[in-house]
């Protein structure tokens, strides 16, 4: 695709798989982060980007910066001519958003801003935001479409950062013609690059389901909490659309390059692979491919959960041209073989 891309929140999870792909598909990457909640970090340098340096063969600027400094963002913006930017960079723990909304909100929202005012100035209107199924509330409808209605039952201050965000881009896209804008609303995503050598950060604090598998695979814990049995799903387990961080990557390589085919201003695509897995089929699949005994229990269920959670992916299959590739167990075995690489991050 031979394009300069600003990449935020790159030295993150999903951004820097993200930047492999975007390094295969020819593209230059400027990558800025400010280490909140990235993987690894080594004298300002990104120790995760260091590894896609390696997996890739193929150089990333990168500049430690925090997108609440516009001082900053215009400087990076002044000194090299980007084409368009992909948006990772939020904070995104749920149970912290609620014990800090203010951090959230400001984080989230005024570093989108800050990042919306400076591509305008630079003339820069080719963007993709990282959105998330969140927005959905608890679904009436599956699998959920794009048209679902959103905005609703929210329960988290991280989730709504996300929905105000969306109908931000949606008005600044309706006062600009200029603006191309696409949201991708991930599912749950899961897993690591193949190499083992990138991957989401074993030794944060976590609430997510797969790093808790994990540790109890492991034995640093001894038992695994199933949240919720009564749930009017099959086996009363929670159901969500896990999907591989790699799809998600190449997604948005995708949705890039259906922005620079095609301008409608603002689009928003599912980014899941349209099948629900609930948290025992999810810990079946792990312990046959992981070949690892996970004991857990069934409790109450979580608050602020949701019971279940799919895509309809179709629209970015007819559009993106894109598809969710990886099964279940290549997640599992990918999410394994990167922990047990790297039991400290
Ligand atoms: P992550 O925390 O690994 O990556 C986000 C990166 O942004 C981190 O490296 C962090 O240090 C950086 N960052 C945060 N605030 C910043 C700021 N003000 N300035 C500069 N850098 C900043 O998270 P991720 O899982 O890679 O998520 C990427 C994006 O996808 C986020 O916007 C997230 O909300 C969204 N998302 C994630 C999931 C998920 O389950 N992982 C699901 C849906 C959507
Ligand atoms: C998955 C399933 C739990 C932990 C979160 C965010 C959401 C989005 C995706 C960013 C549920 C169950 C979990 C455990 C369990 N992120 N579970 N025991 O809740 O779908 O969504 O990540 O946008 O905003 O809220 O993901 O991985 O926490 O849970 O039984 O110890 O696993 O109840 O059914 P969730 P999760």
């Amino acid at each position: 695709m031979s394009k300069t891309v600003f990449v935020t929140g790159g030295a993150g999870y999903i951004g820097s798989h993200c930047i492999v792909e975007l390094l295969n598909a020819n593209c230059q990457v400027i990558a800025v982060d400010n280490f909140v909640n990235s993987v690894g970090e080594e004298n300002g340098e990104s120790a995760a980007l260091k590894k896609v340096e390696i997996i890739t063969g193929k150089s990333v600027t990168f500049y430690q910066m925090d997108l609440l400094d516009i001082t900053e963002l215009d400087a990076i913006f002044h000194k090299h001519k980007i084409d368009c930017v992909i948006h990772f960079a939020a904070m995104k723990a749920v149970g912290e958003s609620m014990e800090y909304p203010l951090l959230y909100y400001k984080n989230n929202i005024i570093g989108m801003l800050n990042l919306l005012e400076v591509m305008e100035r630079y003339n820069c209107y080719q963007l993709v935001f990282s959105s998330s199924c969140t927005v959905y509330g608890e679904p009436t409808e599956f699998p959920v479409t794009e048209n679902h209605s959103i905005g609703q039952n929210i329960t988290n201050v991280y989730g709504k950062t996300k929905y105000f965000i969306e109908e931000m881009l949606e008005d600044i896209s309706h006062s600009n013609e200029k603006w191309n804008i696409i949201a991708l609303r991930y599912f749950n995503p899961l897993g690591a690059h193949p190499s083992g050598l990138i991957g989401e950060d074993p030794t944060k604090p976590f609430s997510n389901i797969m790093p808790f598998i994990s540790q109890v695979a492991i034995g640093r814990k001894t038992v695994l909490t199933i949240f919720g049995g009564d749930y009017e799903t099959p086996d009363g387990t929670g159901v969500r659309d896990y999907i591989h961080v790699m799809d998600l990557a190449s997604g948005h390589v995708a949705a890039l390059s259906y922005l620079f085919r095609k301008h409608d201003r603002i689009k928003v695509f599912n980014l899941g692979t349209g099948t629900g897995v609930s948290v025992l089929d999810l810990v079946k699949t792990f312990e046959k491919v992981t070949n690892t005994v996970v004991p857990f229990k069934i409790t109450g269920r979580r608050e602020g959960d949701i019971s279940i959670m799919y895509a309809d992916a179709k629209l970015a299959e007819t559009e993106l041209n894109w598809k969710a590739k990886h099964t279940l167990e290549e997640m599992c075995a990918d999410f394994w073989r990167w922990q047990t690489m790297n039991p400290n991050g």
